[in-house]
This record gives C-alpha cells, sequence and structure tokens, in this order.
C-alpha cells in the first residue's frame, strides 16, 4: 500500500479503519497459516491454559505492533520510510490473524485490554517517529529484537504437544528477525540507554497482563 498520494484526512481514515480492524475486525492475512497441515494435538487442561496465555501474549503483541507501525508511519518523514513501516505492518496483520486463529482453537479470547494496548502503542510509535526517521527505524530494530527474544522464549515453554503454536511462532520469529534486518539496513539508530531497558519493562507488565486477561 502507498500513502504517498493520501491527503491527511485519507490517512486519518486508514488509520481508524486499521484500528477496527485490528480490535473489532477480523484482520486478513495474505499468507496462509503456517499451522494448516500440522495435526492438532490434543493437550490436556493445564497445558491448553498456558499455551492460549502465551498466545494472548503474542496476539497482544501483534495488536501492539499494529498500533506502533501505523503510529509511526503516521508521522514519518519520508515516503519510503512509511511505506517501509506500512509493509512490515502487512506482515503483522498476517501474524495477528494467526494468532487469533489459534487463540479460538484453544477455546481462548484475545486480551480484554486490547484496545489501551493499541492505543498505547500507536501514540508511543508517533512519539518515536517524531523524532526523526533514523530514531524511528531505530525503534523498530529495538522491538523486533525484544519480540524475537520472547518469542524464543515461548518456543522453549510451549507445551511440548501444541505443534501448531509452534508452527505460527516459528514464522513470526523470521519474520521479526527479517522486520529488524529492513530497518538497520534503512538506516536505524541505535537508540540510548534507559530507552531499549523502559521498553522492556513495559513488555514485561504487557506479558505479565496479557497472560491471564
Ligand atoms: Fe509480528
Ligand atoms: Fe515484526
Amino acid at each position: 500500500m502507498t500513502l504517498r498520494a493520501l491527503s491527511p484526512l485519507d490517512r486519518l481514515l486508514v488509520d481508524a479503519q486499521n484500528a477496527l480492524s485490528t480490535l473489532a475486525g477480523k484482520p486478513l492475512a495474505r499468507r496462509a497459516n503456517p499451522a494448516a497441515d500440522t495435526a492438532d494435538v490434543e493437550l490436556d487442561p493445564a497445558e491448553r491454559r498456558h499455551a492460549a496465555g502465551l498466545m494472548r501474549i503474542n496476539h497482544v503483541g501483534e495488536v501492539c505492533a499494529q498500533g506502533l507501525y501505523y503510529g509511526q508511519a503516521a508521522v514519518a518523514r519520508d515516503p519510503q520510510t512509511r511505506e517501509h513501516l506500512l509493509e512490515a505492518a502487512q506482515e503483522e496483520t498476517d501474524h495477528l490473524a494467526w494468532c487469533g486463529e489459534r487463540l479460538q482453537e484453544l477455546d481462548s479470547r484475545p486480551s480484554l485490554f486490547n484496545p489501551l494496548w493499541y492505543a498505547g502503542s500507536y501514540a508511543l510509535g508517533a512519539l518515536a517517529g517524531l523524532r526523526g526517521d533514523g530514531w524511528n527505524l531505530g525503534f523498530v530494530v529495538e522491538t523486533e529484537h525484544q519480540v524475537e527474544a520472547h518469542l524464543e522464549e515461548h518456543l522453549q515453554t510451549l507445551p511440548e504437544a501444541d505443534l501448531r503454536s509452534r508452527k505460527i511462532l516459528k514464522v513470526m520469529k523470521a519474520d521479526e528477525a527479517r522486520h529488524a534486518d529492513h530497518a538497520e539496513q534503512a538506516g536505524a539508530r541505535i537508540l540510548p540507554q534507559p530507552i531499549p531497558k523502559m521498553m522492556a519493562a513495559a513488555s514485561d507488565l504487557m506479558k505479565a497482563v496479557a497472560y491471564r486477561i
């Protein structure tokens, strides 16, 4: 998608539409669900609860990714940076759809706080973006590295039998690593401390809450 020719009002409408489809709609994945051909092995109730908690965290992570990327794109100065952000956001939409599908299969639901996570992330993304495109891209790199690390942690702690969640998380992890690489190549700045530490603390809070609610 290109926003080069869109007016500020058009952009606002695109943002509003994305917020709605992230929070209330059925996000449309462009790629097939990586778990489509993987057996859905029966989990015992405790395993299923744990898997659902982890997938709810990942779903919230993707809601945040939508907010961050759209917030950043809204204020990006260079059209190329904006396109880069929105391209990555499309892959995050795939992740969002796949995590939502898996949550349903696990008889669970997304976080009740998703509107708050989205709004907070959008504001944070716009704030980062206002500091300039180098910062904007640096923020992408840091976020994606942190997400990649927590996906690895989830791959270690998911129930052994939950092959479907595992398949989804593996593809997501590879995508997030690529998003970070692309942002680095596009001229990301390295964010100074304490910003990465504060981002990690915010994400720890999100994970603790989203595991349950
Ligand atoms: Fe993602
Ligand atoms: Fe990503």
